[in-house]
Parts: structure tokens; C-alpha cells; sequence
């Protein structure tokens, strides 16, 4: 096998999902510490107060103390390379959560287990499921009062659609949580909560048919886990690695990141069970990883990640071959060849230069304003170019107008370029042209960047006036005529600037009555790019 072969075979990218405060930032702590990266569990992202030392990025950032932009972290553990993307939740969830997923090969959904399945997983679900990737649960937070896992477990499968095969299994929770019993094994890791506020706690391991199973766990609790072991191996799906694969089937571990228990076991298993970084459709077919010619496609565009020079991140995702620092490669769209300057990994929080990368890496490079979410670079001696990534819906819309009518080409100028990066959308009333112009963001605090950016980058100031619009869908038919589409008096025509038309609503149940009222009509979520 050729060295490079060998590289790419170690990869493991994935991002991790979850409602914010479910444990995604532990859970991501825990997994370096394995992989030796930080001393410290604690200092992933330099949480709350010490964010703004470690983050030079946007000014806004530093004002609220929060993070704006979505990270990669790159790790080794046991033989692999792990990339972990890292989906940024609360104000700070926009279209960059989404497209990250994009460069994902396969997801870890970490849920509450007090809380089930909460609205931010079901979003960023969906769009793993598009996609087809695996997708491994992890219910946290054991150690305290959580839900019955049976209902857990029908909760993902009815809210979610998505089948199950739970691995290990917990013996209580909360003041009874008394460990895990790991189904394949057929073996009780025990735990005992921590004294004294420390976070990592002892565990042991014995068999199920170990005769003082009783005292280690308690005899009602031997009951009820004997019951429950019937019935889930009665009840639930049988493990199947093809069905894991392609994401049908998702493996379930019980857990709590916090005290450490049950993290590296479901780490193990997760980097068994995961794929090698996986194929990609372009338009002149699928791209193995293992081609020798390197390519990559961008996921987001960032700027001003550094304050000291005006200018733009592109992270991309090296789908096929090696990238060798400086190389010279193909910008497919642009049909120019460059150099990628500056290329840029991260290591835990610190950036690094980096020399080289392989398949399932993401790297981010200098971007002088050529790039556009999307774009493919490759070195095959016939360019191609990789499936264009989908617009995701937003949810908050609202008109924007600029106060110092002068300023009309810096404030166009403005808003495109920052549309183009993705942290927006941009939209225009169906039948008028660009004099009324409608944002559209996935979550709001995009809001706010637009106007601080606007302000700062054009020097234009604008208002924004919030529109009640929530749903938006895109017409995928290409022979209708919108303007005599039959729509509901909260639903109103706009489109895009490329002319794409489609329909925003201010209710969920407008979407089936359009729907219903013409007949042929296709909506779909996902925008065509
Ligand atoms: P997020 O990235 O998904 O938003 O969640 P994060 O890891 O920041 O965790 C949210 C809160 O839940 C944190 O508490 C964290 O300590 C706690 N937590 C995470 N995993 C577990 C677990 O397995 N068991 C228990 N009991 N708690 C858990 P916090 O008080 O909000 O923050 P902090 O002061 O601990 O940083």
C-alpha cells in the first residue's frame, strides 16, 4: 500500500451534532484528551470567560463572547488521524452549521438523556440524512435523572426516522445510574460516582453472570436489567454494519461525557464502526479518496479571521490525494490555475501552517476573494467539478434598507460579497428589482454581523426591518408560472438572485395548503446551487 493510501485510510472526519448544552463541548474535551492533543480537559474553546484570549476572530465575537465561527479540530488516536467539525449551537447557529455538515463523512449525535430529542439535533439531523452519512448516538448526562431509555430509543426512531441498535445499555441514571452493560460483550462496566468534585470517575468490569452481580448493582437492579436485556434483544434491530454505513441504522451508546464514563468505549467502537473518508459525486462521476490526484471543494468562506489583514479564510475539504504546501492546483470555477497560500489547519485551538494533508482533511487557505462556497480545485488533468452544496433554509427573514441612499453601490457591493461568502441569503420581491432587498438568515445573531460588517468593511449603515416569515421553500419545478401560483395571504413571492423563485411563509401549515391549491407544484427545502 502506498504511503499515501496508508494516510487517507487513517482518517476519521466527522462532525458532531447536538441542542446546545447537550455535551457536545465535553464530549469533544473528553475525545482529545484520549488522543493526548490538550493536558487539560477545559480548554477545547476556551469556554465563557476565557474565550476572548484564545480567539482573535471577529470583532463580535470578542464583544459577546461567543463563537461565530464553526472549527476543525485534528487529533491521533490508536492509529488514526480524527478530524472533528466542530457545529457551533445558541445565537451563533447559521448556515455555516449546516454546510459544515457537508464536509462531514459521518456524524456523532450526542443527546441529553433528560431532554431527548431537542429541535437544533432534528435540523442538523436532517441534513445528515440527506446525505446518507452514519449517524452513532451518544445519550449524556447519565449521571443525573434521565428519561427511560426505551422511550429515549422510540423517541429517535419516531421523531427522528431513523432506526436503532443500542450497544451498551444503562443500569439507572441519575443517584441509581450503577454503569453500563455492554450488549455485545455481554459484560456490566460499573460506575461509581466521584467524591469531592472530581470529574473522573472509577469503573469496573464484570460479567453478567457473575455471582455477586447482586451486590455490585443492586438485586433489583440485576432484575430490571435481565428484563430489559429480553426485551431489547426481543424489540430492537440487530446490529448491521452495511445498514450503519449507510445510515440507516444508528449504533446507540448510553454515557456521560462529564465524568468520563463510557467515553472512550464509545469512541472505540465509533472509530471501528465509521468509514474511511468516502467517495464524492462530481460531474464526471464518483471520486475515489484513493485517486492519486489531489482534490478538494469549499465548505465556507470565513473572513476576518484575523484582524490584521482583511481577508478570507476558505476552508475546504481535500477529498482525493495529497496537498502539499504551495502546490499549484486548478480552481475549477475561477478556470485559473493558483497556488493555495497560507494553507491552515487546526490543532486542538491553535492554527498550524501545514505542509501536507490527505483525503479527509480540511485545511484552510488565503482566499483573496476568488472562492465561492462550493468551488472545486483539483490537479486531475481533466478538471471537474464536485456536486455544488445545497442551500439551506432560513428561518428569519427581514427587509434591509440602507439609511444614506448615496451609498447605494457600497451597500449592494457589501451585501453581495457577504452573501457570497454564505452568511447570508439574499432575496428580492418577485415582480421589483434590488430596490427592496430581503435578508434571509438561518439564526439571527447573522443579523447582527451583517450590520456590524456593513458598517465596518463598507461603511454603510443600514435598518433592518424583520419580516414574520419562518418557512421558506425553494420551486423545483422549472416550467411554472409563479406569478399565477394560488398562495395564502402569509405566504409571499420572492427570488433569488439568480431569479430562482420561491415561496416564504409565515406558517408551517401554509406550506401544504399551497401545496394542495396547485397541483404539480414541487417544494423543496434544500436549494439548488
Ligand atoms: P454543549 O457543547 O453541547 O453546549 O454542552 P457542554 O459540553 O458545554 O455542556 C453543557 C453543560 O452540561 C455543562 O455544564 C457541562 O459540564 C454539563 N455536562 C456535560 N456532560 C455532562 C454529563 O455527562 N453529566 C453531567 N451531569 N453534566 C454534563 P455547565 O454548568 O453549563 O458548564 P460548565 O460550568 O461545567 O462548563
Amino acid at each position: 500500500m502506498s504511503d499515501i493510501t496508508n494516510e487517507i485510510k487513517k482518517r476519521r472526519t466527522f462532525a458532531i451534532i447536538s441542542h446546545p448544552d447537550a455535551g457536545k463541548t465535553t464530549l469533544t474535551e473528553k475525545f482529545l484528551l484520549y488522543g493526548g492533543a490538550i493536558n487539560l480537559a477545559g480548554s477545547v474553546k476556551g469556554r465563557k470567560a476565557s474565550r476572548h484570549a484564545v480567539s482573535d476572530w471577529m470583532e463580535i465575537e470578542k464583544e459577546r463572547g461567543i463563537s461565530v465561527t464553526s472549527s476543525v479540530l485534528q487529533f491521533n488516536y490508536d492509529g488514526y488521524c480524527i478530524n472533528i467539525l466542530d457545529t457551533p449551537g445558541h445565537q451563533d447557529f447559521s448556515e455555516d452549521t449546516y454546510r459544515t455538515l457537508m464536509a462531514a463523512d459521518s456524524a456523532v449525535m450526542v443527546i441529553d438523556g433528560s431532554k431527548g430529542v431537542e429541535a437544533q439535533t432534528i435540523k442538523l439531523f436532517k441534513v445528515c440524512v440527506m446525505r446518507g452519512i452514519p449517524i452513532f448516538t451518544f445519550v449524556n448526562k447519565m449521571d443525573r435523572e434521565a428519561n427511560d431509555p426505551f422511550e429515549l430509543i422510540d423517541e429517535i426512531e419516531t421523531v427522528l426516522g431513523i432506526r436503532t441498535c443500542p450497544i451498551n445499555w444503562p443500569i439507572g441514571s441519575g443517584k441509581n445510574f450503577k454503569g453500563v452493560y455492554d450488549r455485545q460483550k455481554e459484560t456490566i462496566t460499573r460506575f461509581y460516582a466521584a467524591n469531592n468534585g472530581q470529574k473522573e470517575v472509577d469503573s469496573v468490569e464484570v460479567n453478567l453472570g457473575d455471582a455477586n452481580l447482586d451486590d455490585i448493582i443492586g438485586a433489583e437492579n440485576h432484575r430490571v436489567l435481565m428484563d430489559e436485556i429480553e426485551l431489547l434483544d426481543g424489540a430492537s434491530d440487530e446490529f448491521d454494519l452495511e445498514r450503519v454505513q449507510a445510515g440507516k441504522l444508528s449504533p446507540v451508546f448510553f454515557g456521560s461525557a462529564l465524568t468520563n464514563f463510557g467515553v472512550e468505549t464509545f469512541l472505540r467502537h465509533f472509530l471501528d464502526m465509521t468509514t474511511t473518508p468516502l467517495p464524492r459525486n462530481s460531474d464526471v462521476g464518483e471520486i475515489s479518496p484513493f485517486c492519486d490526484d489531489f482534490s478538494a471543494f469549499v465548505f465556507k468562506i470565513q473572513a476576518n479571521m484575523n484582524k490584521a489583514h482583511r481577508d478570507r479564510i476558505a476552508f475546504m475539504r481535500i477529498c482525493s490525494g495529497k496537498f502539499d504546501a504551495g502546490m499549484e492546483v486548478f480552481h475549477v470555477q475561477g478556470n485559473k490555475k493558483i497556488r493555495l497560500s497560507q494553507p491552515q489547519q487546526m490543532m486542538a485551538q491553535e492554527r498550524h501552517h501545514v505542509t501536507e494533508a490527505y483525503a479527509g482533511d480540511i485545511i484552510g487557505v488565503f482566499d483573496p476573494g476568488i472562492f465561492s462556497i462550493g468551488d472545486t480545485l483539483c490537479t486531475a488533468k481533466k478538471p471537474f467539478q464536485y456536486e455544488g452544496i445545497p442551500t439551506f433554509a432560513p428561518e428569519h427573514f427581514a427587509k434591509v434598507r440602507q439609511i444614506d441612499t448615496m451609498k447605494r453601490k457600497q451597500f449592494i457591493k457589501g451585501i453581495e460579497q457577504i452573501a457570497q461568502e454564505g452568511a447570508i441569503q439574499i432575496f428580492q420581491e418577485f415582480n421589483t428589482g434590488m430596490e427592496e432587498i430581503i435578508v434571509g438568515v438561518v439564526g439571527v445573531l447573522q443579523f447582527d454581523v451583517l450590520k456590524f460588517r456593513l458598517e465596518s468593511e463598507y461603511r454603510v449603515e443600514i435598518r433592518l426591518e424583520p419580516l414574520p416569515y419562518e418557512h421558506i421553500r425553494w420551486i423545483e419545478n422549472d416550467d411554472i408560472d409563479v406569478a399565477s401560483l394560488s398562495v395564502t395571504s402569509d405566504t409571499k413571492k420572492i427570488k433569488d438572485l439568480k431569479g430562482n423563485p420561491l415561496l416564504i411563509f409565515t406558517h408551517p401549515w401554509s406550506i401544504r395548503t399551497v401545496e394542495e391549491r396547485n397541483e404539480g407544484l414541487k417544494l423543496s427545502e434544500f436549494g439548488r446551487n
